[in-house]
């Protein structure tokens, strides 16, 4: 795979995705956009990935938002599409991927920088790491699933609060907030980011599906997610993984999944 503005590196079963404009502090111009949803579905079509690292390049940036540049002269039609092309390439098509992604915020996580994240399965963070949603600031409102996601995982009013302010919040208080699960040196986020994704591996990559779409379910408009989780669960029970998974606990052995 060869990208202009992202890396892709393989390792066994586990894939990382390094965005990589640092001089624009990773921002999401339209080009990277494509790059990244063509990184997620080739990963997503490899049936040996099992767990993909999202990261941005350089010490300072996750990624410092969408580029500010490339829509500063849009219309309203022009406005509406990007977010739409946005949400369809990107952001729903990542938390929807079956593929588990862990989110490894090494700096500013902002407007679509920090929607990115929020795509992700879940996120870790250094120390250095900086979130907020300034679009207000800029006389727009955030634009890649921000309203909705960020309201899920931190409340309706801390949600409300940060979008209002235009505020970045710390790590150690997005950690607070269960924006983030864990917050390390920016030296060993990558390391820390790669143990838990080991063990994610480790377990039946068709189960984890399963559980992205029963999760992901509930939150869905006029979907019943326990309907989906009854289903889902039955659905496991036709798969090889089931089949391994269960010998292995009565053989008394490591499943070979
Ligand atoms: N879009 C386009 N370019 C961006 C960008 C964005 N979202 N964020 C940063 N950049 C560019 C800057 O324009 C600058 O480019 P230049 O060197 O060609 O002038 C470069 O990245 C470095 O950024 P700079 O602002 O000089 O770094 P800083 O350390 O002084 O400030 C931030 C860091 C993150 C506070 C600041 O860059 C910022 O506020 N960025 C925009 C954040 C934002 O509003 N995001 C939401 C967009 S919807």
């Amino acid at each position: 795979m060869r990208f202009e503005n992202i890396l892709v590196e393989k390792k066994d079963s586990l894939a990382q995705i390094t965005i990589n404009r640092p001089k624009k502090l990773n921002a999401l111009n339209k080009v990277t956009i494509i790059e990244l949803n063509e990184a997620f579905e080739e990963l997503e079509d490899d049936t040996k990935i099992r767990a993909i690292i999202l990261t941005g390049s350089g010490e300072k940036a996750f990624v410092a938002g969408a580029d500010i540049s490339e829509f500063a002269d849009f219309s309203v039609d022009e406005g509406t599409r990007l977010s739409k092309l946005g949400h369809d390439t990107l952001f729903d098509y990542v938390e929807n991927l079956s593929t588990p992604v862990i989110a490894a915020v090494n700096g500013f996580a902002l407007g679509g920088g920090l929607e990115l994240a929020m795509s992700c399965h879940f996120r870790l963070a250094s120390d250095n790491a900086k979130m907020g949603l300034p679009e207000v600031s800029l006389g727009v409102i955030p634009g890649y699933g921000g309203t909705q996601r960020l309201p899920q995982l931190v409340g309706k009013g801390k949600a409300m609060e940060m979008i209002m302010t235009a505020g970045m919040i710390s790590a150690e208080e997005a950690k607070e907030y269960g924006l983030v699960n864990y917050v390390t040196t920016q030296e060993e986020l990558l390391p820390l980011a790669e143990k838990i994704a080991s063990k994610v591996i480790r377990n039946s990559s068709d189960a984890i599906s399963a559980a992205i779409r029963a999760v992901n379910a509930g939150f869905e408009e006029g979907i019943n997610g326990f309907n989906v989780e009854i289903e889902e669960f039955g659905e496991c029970f036709g798969t090889e993984d089931f089949t391994e998974g269960t010998a292995a606990f009565l053989d008394k052995r490591k499943p070979n999944f």
